[in-house]
């Protein structure tokens, strides 16, 4: 059946012409969420029923908008009939509610993770992380964008009216077998999903346009562009705002990755433009390109017969209507100041070198991989990182084939490719880099700040999620005087938000009216403060002015003596 419609297509070609209208994601804003993992179906083959995954739905998840500085309630009901768990991808957030393989969500359970959202405004996404599940899991159908809002992104005249300007755009492809059901680990992933749909189209209007993309594939990697080379301007990375807008006509993105573009569509009413992905000019070693490794007698099983590979191929049609009223018409000159970490304040390098389990041509390019010799193990701590330090990864990559390195818990900044400089649209905060193949290295710094945790790990891994599943992935603890889970609540006593920018509110649930006697200290056991007052329902706390850390809150009431641990950014 697959064939003959395959043959439809290669006979007429219009079966494949943009015919359904792009569907959007709802929006959930607010401080407390509500997420149903949940089975689905749906049609993608006129007369075919594909079993499916999804959130609030058949298929994807809704979009969470969130603002920096928010405390973030997250209500995950996991309504499948397996376990899974659901990871924050490319948030700050302590270990215990990373969403990492450790914090499954039992089937008929609700975990609730509670964070403040302390990122950068960007596009991050949300999946879930179950050893050996991730793809399956993903495959089937669970990932949301997170659109993270701040002061700095809103001074800036850029279009942000969710699905009238402001477009979030998931890639993804994915194998049918002949009952048209998702084939999970296979290279003969040919059928191409934009936010879940096939052959979609999308009217825009007329002005100034962002589209938020996100590679939300297995394995494949796009290399982006418009039909006719129209310029774009790269505005955002995987975590936060550029310097500027990079002019560009091709962008490439790795599975996992995310990149903002504004494309000026002023004075176009009437035209329409096709992104595409135009994967002839991958370099071989990437999975897409016409050859998976640069070795000729590397292969993966099934590679070299799917159409995708090597060739290009239409993504999104853009159909360009009338523009909307206040339309942003211009592309902003400068963003936002960036401020990397300078490579001599780096205390410590760590080396990750990829290998493939067995030599051998498949082994090469196919895998199983491994990360310094070892397969992902739940009980294997792999590194220890101390609080606070600044760390220098060097990854090299000993397989035949390319890999997008992705880690927990931080956002780096890249120094160096294969000992290069890299091109300026990687000069950004980035938590996913494709790491090329051959010896291939980069070089990229970053900071474990804020969380310590001495049982829950975060991971790092390949994002090629095949890899993960395979045991491509290792976990570090970051260990600290205050390895403490997280910021505290205690009963009786709640206090929001935790981390904090510029005040802790301390909720009271007993003792109000009651004299209280507070002492906020450091994390070197030193009085920053101390205070009597009469214990009222919320007291707050100012801390704009202290150094970043760690503190100890003790109250003493009449009967009751409580300690929290408080987090300032
Ligand atoms: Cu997007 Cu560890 O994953
Ligand atoms: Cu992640
Ligand atoms: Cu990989």
């Amino acid at each position: 059946m697959r064939t003959i419609y395959l043959l439809a297509l290669l006979l007429f070609p219009f079966l494949a012409m943009a015919q359904y209208p792009l569907p959007i994601p709802p929006a959930l804003t607010g401080t407390e969420f509500e997420l149903h993992l949940q089975k689905g179906a749906r049609e993608f083959f006129p007369g075919f029923t594909t079993n499916t995954m999804g959130v609030n739905g058949d298929l994807l998840g809704p979009t969470l908008i969130l603002n920096k500085g928010d405390l973030v309630t997250m209500n995950l009901i996991n309504e499948l009939d397996e376990p899974t768990t659901i990871h924050w991808h490319g948030m700050h957030v302590s270990a215990a509610n990373d969403g990492g393989p450790h914090t499954v969500i039992e089937a008929g359970t609700t975990w609730s993770p509670q964070f403040t959202v302390l990122d950068h405004a960007a596009t991050y996404w949300y999946h879930p992380h179950l050893h050996m599940k991730t793809a399956e899991h993903v495959t089937k159908g669970i990932a949301g964008f997170i659109i993270v809002k701040d002061e700095e992104e809103a001074a800036l005249e850029l279009p942000r009216s969710y699905g009238e300007d402001d477009f979030p755009i998931v890639i993804q492809s994915r194998a049918f077998d002949a009952d048209m059901q998702f084939i999970v680990e296979t290279a003969a992933d040919d059928v191409l999903l934009v936010n879940g749909v096939r052959d979609p189209y999308l009217e825009v209007p007329a002005q100034v346009v962002r589209l938020r993309l996100l590679n939300g594939s297995t394995d494949r990697t796009y290399n982006l562009g418009f039909e006719g080379n129209i310029e774009f301007f790269q505005i955002a990375t995987d975590g936060g705002l550029l310097g500027e807008p990079l002019p560009m006509d091709r962008l490439q993105l790795a599975p996992g990755e995310r990149a903002e573009i504004l494309l000026n569509l002023n004075g176009m009413a009437g035209q329409s433009l096709t992104l595409k992905s135009f994967s002839s000019e991958l370099a071989s070693g990437i999975y897409g390109a016409a050859s998976p490794s640069p070795m000729p007698v590397a292969t993966i099983p099934g590679y070299s017969s799917n159409p995708l590979n090597g060739s290009d191929f239409d993504i999104l049609k853009l159909n360009v209507g009338s523009p909307s009223v206040n339309p942003i018409t211009a592309i902003p000159a400068t963003l936002v100041p960036q401020n990397p970490i300078p490579e001599a304040s780096a205390q410590q390098t760590r080396n990750l070198t990829f290998q493939p389990q067995q030599m051998g041509p498949t082994g090469m390019a196919n895998g199983p991989f491994v990360i310094n010799g070892a397969s992902f193990n739940l009980d294997v701590i792999n590194f220890e990182i101390p609080l606070g330090n600044t760390e220098i990864w060097q990854l090299t990559n000993m397989t035949g084939i390319s890999h997008p390195f992705h880690i927990h818990d931080v956002q780096f900044y890249v120094l160096d490719v294969n000992g290069a400089p890299p091109p300026a649209n990687m000069l950004g905060r980035k938590d996913v880099v494709l790491v090329p193949p051959m010896g291939g290295t980069v070089r990229f710094i970053t900071r474990f700040e804020d969380f310590a945790d001495d049982e829950v790990p975060y991971m790092y891994h390949c994002h090629m999620l095949t890899h993960e599943d395979a045991g491509m992935m290792g976990q570090f603890i970051v260990t600290g005087p205050n390895a403490t889970k997280e910021p505290s609540s205690t009963d009786g006593l709640k206090v929001y938000p935790n981390p904090a920018i510029d005040a802790w509110n301390l909720v009271f649930e007993e003792n109000t009216g009651e004299e209280g006697y507070f002492v906020l200290r450091n994390s070197f056991g030193q009085t920053i403060r101390q205070f009597k007052s009469i214990v009222e329902p919320t007291v707050q706390i100012p801390c704009a002015e202290l150094p970043a850390g760690w503190y100890i809150m003790e109250v003493r009431t009449g009967d009751q003596n409580y300690v929290l641990s408080l987090l300032k950014r």
